[in-house]
């Protein structure tokens, strides 16, 4: 019998390696420069927390979650999104970095969503995710935007649109709710089952709706940023003012609602016009109950995902070449089975001098271990026949520089490790 991985998962295969490297990188290098702890939680956790958190009504949780029971009868989904999770491990642990200073936390790894694959949608994807959490101000909003826009920009991704808008507080959203829920229910018939359905459950998720006809009906729809309380207006205008100062370009995009339900206030989204439905690379928000729901203080808190498959896959759509990763640096081709012992001693002097190094099968022909000299991007060979064993002295071929020296044994790896240096 032979096995395929499940729909909706993949395998990155050894040569696939170097992209998800490069892009890891990047996040890495930009996390840190604004100061990012990282944070690692469980592949599962308890089904409420999502069902708290993301919301009862959202797609994630209504269609999304793989759920399951543990031998004792403990229900727990496989972990669709970070934020949950980290705002659980904030609340447990009772997290701060100090009175005044927010808490900066980082994190990657798959996350598991049940939806119909496609190109861009998988039911395993990778996330890499950042929250900044116990600052209330817009500063922290402004940041995480441009964390994640530096990182799109590193990467070299063309043309991104970074979608900004508010969604109010609990407060200035209540009445603004009454006014969207009276205004769609005028015009109920014309809208999709779905639709029909969100606008008594969740009104603003009408707004993430695909269909033109419905988003044709949206046209002179009330929006939530003409609804906005003081507090929340002035929150909103010093998002834009530092992005400018942070030369970060943005539109507002009244139609920003997100489907996960913990979002106050800034919501965003990263996109690409060249990738088709699945168009939105990354997306985030501020969370300031969500802590407080999951069994914490009161404490507000922003934060971003990115996922990392619909980065490469828009990097691969515009042609953008992705530095391969560093090749092999020494490749010990002994010609008879016997010199394998030399080989051997060779490979752990180099090693020790941290120079990469593998030995090629003993028998394997000239023409074929110099193949995949070329194929592997090799800097030097190191020929072993009877020759070299018994005059000490072994032939290091310089590969890129078309050069071939005799060496002592002893002198091998400082050789070696002047070029490389
Ligand atoms: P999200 O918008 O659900 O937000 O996901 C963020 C990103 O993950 C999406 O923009 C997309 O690039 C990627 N993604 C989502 N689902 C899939 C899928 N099925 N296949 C491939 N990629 C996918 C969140 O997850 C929030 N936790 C973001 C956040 C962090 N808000 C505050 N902090």
């Amino acid at each position: 019998m032979k096995f395929q991985a499940p729909r909706g998962t993949y395998d990155i295969l050894p040569d696939d390696n170097s992209q998800w490297n490069f892009i890891e990188n990047i996040f890495k290098k930009v996390v840190k420069l604004y100061n990012y702890k990282e944070l690692r939680f469980p592949i599962f956790e308890s089904l409420e927390l999502f069902e708290r958190s993301v919301g009862k009504t959202s797609d994630i949780v209504e269609k999304e979650m793989y759920v399951f029971e543990d031998k004792k009868g403990r229900t727990f989904a496989l972990r669709p999104e970070g934020t949950a999770s980290v705002a659980r491990a904030y609340a447990e642990h009772s997290l701060t970095s100090g009175k005044r200073d927010p808490l900066r936390l980082f994190y990657q790894g798959p996350m598991f969503r049940y939806s119909r694959p496609q190109k861009g949608r998988y039911r395993q994807f990778y996330q890499f995710g950042a929250e900044c959490i116990g600052r209330p101000g817009a500063l922290a909003d402004a940041e995480i935007i441009a964390l994640g826009w530096k990182i799109l920009q590193e990467a070299g991704v063309p043309d991104v649109q970074l979608r900004i808008n508010s969604v109010g507080c609990p407060d200035c959203r209540k009445t603004y709710l009454k006014q969207l829920q009276n205004y769609l229910f005028d015009r109920k018939k014309n809208f999709c089952s779905l639709c029909q359905r969100r606008m008594k459950t969740n009104p603003m998720r009408v707004f993430d709706c695909k269909n033109p006809i419905c988003k044709d009906q949206l046209s002179d729809a009330p929006q939530m940023l003409d609804h906005l309380c003081p507090a929340c207006q002035e929150h909103f205008e010093s998002v834009k003012k530092y992005l400018n100062i942070m030369e970060v370009k943005f539109e507002v995009d009244p139609h920003i609602v997100r489907g996960l339900d913990y979002y106050t206030r800034t919501a965003f989204e990263y996109c690409v016009d060249y990738l088709g439905a699945q168009d939105a690379l990354g997306g985030g928000g501020r969370y300031d109950g969500l802590i407080e729901f999951v069994g914490g203080k009161s404490t507000p808190a922003v934060g971003l995902s990115l996922g990392i498959e619909r980065i490469l896959l828009a990097l691969e759509k515009r042609k953008i070449s992705i530095p391969q990763m560093p090749s092999l640096d020494v490749f010990i081709i002994p010609m008879e089975n016997k010199f394998i012992e030399n080989a051997i001693e060779i490979m752990n002097n180099l090693h020790n001098e941290n120079i990469s190094a593998q030995i090629a099968y003993a028998g394997a022909s000239m023409k074929s271990s110099f193949k995949f000299c070329d194929r592997n991007n090799v800097k030097f060979a190191i020929i072993i026949g009877a020759n070299e064993v018994e005059s000490g002295k072994y032939a290091v071929k310089n590969i890129h520089k078309r050069e071939q020296t005799n060496i002592k044994l002893n002198k091998i790896s400082s050789y070696i490790k002047a070029d490389l240096t």
